[in-house]
């Protein structure tokens, strides 16, 4: 990934929620300075320290809000949840206490955030009949913001993984003119998943006889999917896929040259990502060290933004500050 070298701008950077920082990187990997981080994972945390940067506090952001540091920037991949089902059980005051988003607004009120930048999955914007997404929009409005967002797609980022994310830009009206502003433009994909395998893999990774078949099946009559391996650009990447036993649902690859090698009679020729291809089709870096279990890994990559992505989008709210600011 060709980077912008790191110039110093004024706007310090916050991200809650951050799991291994795939949206801190991106950021930080545009010039953006970051200096505060949270996750209540501890696996994350190691990974992320380790990786990232020793700026991230282990912790439930619930608890930590006198720890937040004055900041312009503030980055959240916040889990989603419904605003009406709870307002339903405990009336409308403890529909928006009862959510994550709630943490952030109320980050954002009291620290005069000038930019808001949140990440969730595509569907949050049918989430609960629209209801949740039109709720979070109606904050952000109400706290005195700009509003954009798209629905991107890493595939469109030079990675060759199917993942559509939602990405929220706010700017703040009272540090920034109105203009538009404009997610970054899709780039035609140069690669396949194929380019982006190891070229040696443990037998550990490879499906074994036994269970191939069940693996590689159409499911069961509640979850039914069609067989595919060999995709040139992979399915989503998702944090459960350390399971790996779900019919049709995680991706595949035949390997013949490394099921050779290994010379494994119980296996066979197929199998599953390793830790590294996981990490590569979500472009962090290759310097990357593992300091967690494969299981714990696996977690991390499904979980985490694509750092392509956010470099992307980083440097647009980049151009869009350096343009717009008052
Ligand atoms: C989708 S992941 C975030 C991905 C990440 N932002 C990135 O850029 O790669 C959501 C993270 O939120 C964390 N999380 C959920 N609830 C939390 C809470 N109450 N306090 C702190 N972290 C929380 C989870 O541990 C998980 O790592």
């Amino acid at each position: 990934m060709q980077r912008i070298k790191p110039i110093n701008i004024e706007f310090d950077t916050i991200s809650l929620f951050a799991g291994i920082g795939g949206l801190d990187l991106g950021f930080k990997y545009a010039g953006f300075n970051l200096i505060w981080a949270n996750d209540f994972d501890k696996f994350a945390c190691l990974t992320y320290q380790e990786n990232v940067g020793k700026e991230i506090i282990y912790g439930d952001i619930r608890e930590l809000q006198d720890e937040i540091p004055k900041h312009e920037i503030l980055l959240a991949g916040f889990p989603c949840q419904p605003f009406s089902t709870l307002g339903k059980l405990q009336g409308f005051s403890d529909t928006q206490r009862g959510t994550l988003f709630f943490e952030i607004q109320k980050i954002i009120e009291k620290h005069n955030t000038k930019v808001v930048v949140l990440e969730n999955v595509k569907n949050i914007i049918n989430h609960d009949k629209g209801k949740t997404f039109d709720k979070i929009l109606l904050e952000l409005d109400k706290l005195g913001f700009y509003i954009y967002y798209e629905v991107l797609n890493s595939a469109d980022f030079g990675i060759p993984q199917r993942r559509n994310r939602c990405f929220i830009v706010a700017f703040s009206k009272k540090y920034f003119k109105k203009t538009k502003f404009e997610f970054p433009k899709k780039q035609k994909l140069e690669i396949t998943t194929q380019d982006l395998l190891d070229e040696k893999v443990e037998a550990k990774y490879f499906l074994s006889k036994k269970i191939i078949n069940t693996i590689l099946g159409y499911g069961t009559k509640g979850y039914m999917a069609k067989p595919t391996i060999d995709l040139p650009i992979s399915k989503t990447l998702t944090a459960t896929m350390a399971k790996m036993h779900r019919a049709s649902q995680d991706n595949y690859v035949t390997d013949e040259k490394n099921f050779v090698a290994n010379n494994d009679e119980t296996r066979t020729n197929i199998r599953k990502l390793t830790p590294n291809e996981c990490r590569k089709l979500q472009g962090f870096p290759d310097d990357w060290k593992q300091v967690v279990s494969d299981c714990q890994a696996y977690k991390q990559f499904g979980n985490a933004v694509t750092v392509n992505v956010s470099y992307a989008i980083a440097k647009e709210i980049f151009k869009f500050i350096k343009l717009n600011k008052l």
